[in-house]
């Protein structure tokens, strides 16, 4: 008989996180020592695209990222791929023994690409396993709660299943079934909100999330300060800043998060260093712009790199534009803008 691959594109968008995670309690599981709180992007910006093919002729799962085939033993891709068979097979024998089964044991072929810098501090990762586990998902017809897999291929991956305001509930449970990403406000809320990526370097960050995390758990007394003391009540203020659209609220709990962060990285020993000179005089600049104003009209957020993430209201854009262009003209680091991303879009299609 004919063998026609069955295919399926989907894409999913980046997310920032404005109360950030750092640091897990089960690596394997990859279980969050706080919770976490982020902005979607629009879907027609910083995005990954994934395409899942299926075919009884493919002899193994295979993988290529950006063009580029991967190794596809990597264990947090592996967890993703059973986790979504395990899914496709409990539903086929609880709620409806008649369906096919020979979808489930073909073989997949996946493809990724990022149209942005890979690594360098802007969620790659993200994105892509957000992507990777809704489209598995379609191909072999799983629905329902998807977070708690995403989660598994990278923690930050579970906020992109969602749109808008998104909390990454750390939970409580061993087995991780708690710890799930849940929409605080959807993409519709807060029209004016907008974002600016300024590109201070588009280097391959030097410590990954991963390792870096490991240390900053076993070395830093303020990391565990801050997941104890301070994630709870700001996790609260921040869900209630965006509820009221607050946003010089909103703005100061992103950027003091974003300090108090590389405060833990600079804490851990060795110390990680995330933000380079660019980044501290964005900082400056931020800082002295709202100073300016006797208003908090920006607010600066940096992930683990250099690149800064800069949210404001719409009318404020062109003139922070005409700001950047002035201090980082076009052909020098912090000059390059990635894009001028409104928030208004649902998460995955
Ligand atoms: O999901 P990971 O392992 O790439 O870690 C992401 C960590 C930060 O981006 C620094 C913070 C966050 O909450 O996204």
């Amino acid at each position: 008989s004919m063998d026609k691959p069955n295919i399926v594109t989907c894409t999913a968008p980046v997310n920032i996180a404005v109360v950030k995670y750092w640091g897990k309690r089960d690596e394997e599981l990859i279980l969050p020592i706080n919770s976490s709180l982020s902005v979607t992007l629009h879907q027609d910006q910083l995005k990954t695209t994934t395409t899942i093919a299926t075919s009884r002729s493919f002899q193994e799962d295979r993988i290529w990222l950006n063009g580029k085939e991967e190794d596809i033993n990597h264990p947090r891709l592996q967890s993703c791929l059973r986790e979504i068979r395990r899914l496709a097979r409990k539903r086929r024998n609880d709620d409806d023994p008649s369906l096919d089964s020979t979808g489930l044991s073909q073989r997949v072929h996946i493809c990724s690409v990022n149209n942005f810098p890979t690594a360098a501090g802007l969620a790659s990762s993200a994105a892509g396993f957000a992507c990777l586990v809704y489209t598995l998902a379609r191909v072999f017809g799983v629905e329902g709660e998807l977070s708690a897999i995403a989660r598994q291929g990278s923690g930050s991956a579970c906020r992109s299943m969602y749109g808008g305001f998104v909390q990454w509930i750390m939970g409580e449970k061993e087995d991780g079934k708690d710890s799930l990403a849940q929409q605080v406000e959807a993409e519709t809320h807060w029209p004016e909100l907008r974002i600016l990526v300024l590109v201070a370097s588009a280097e391959r960050k030097p410590v990954g999330s991963t390792s870096g995390m490991q240390t900053s758990v076993k070395t830093s007394s303020l990391l565990k300060h801050r997941a104890d003391s301070v994630v709870p009540g700001r996790m609260a203020d921040m869900i209630e800043a965006v509820q009221k659209k607050d946003f010089a609220a909103f703005a100061e709990l992103t950027m003091k998060d974003s300090n108090q962060f590389h405060a833990t990285c600079l804490d851990t020993y060795p110390p990680i260093f995330y933000l380079n000179r660019v980044s501290q005089q964005i900082i400056n600049v931020v800082h002295r712009y709202n100073r300016h104003y006797g208003e908090t009209r920006l607010a600066y957020t940096f992930d683990a790199g250099p690149n800064a993430v800069i949210f404001m209201l719409k009318q404020h854009v062109p003139e922070f534009v005409q700001v950047v262009q002035h201090f980082f003209p076009p052909e020098t680091n912090g000059g390059q803008f990635i894009k001028g991303l409104p928030v208004n879009s649902a998460a995955l299609s």
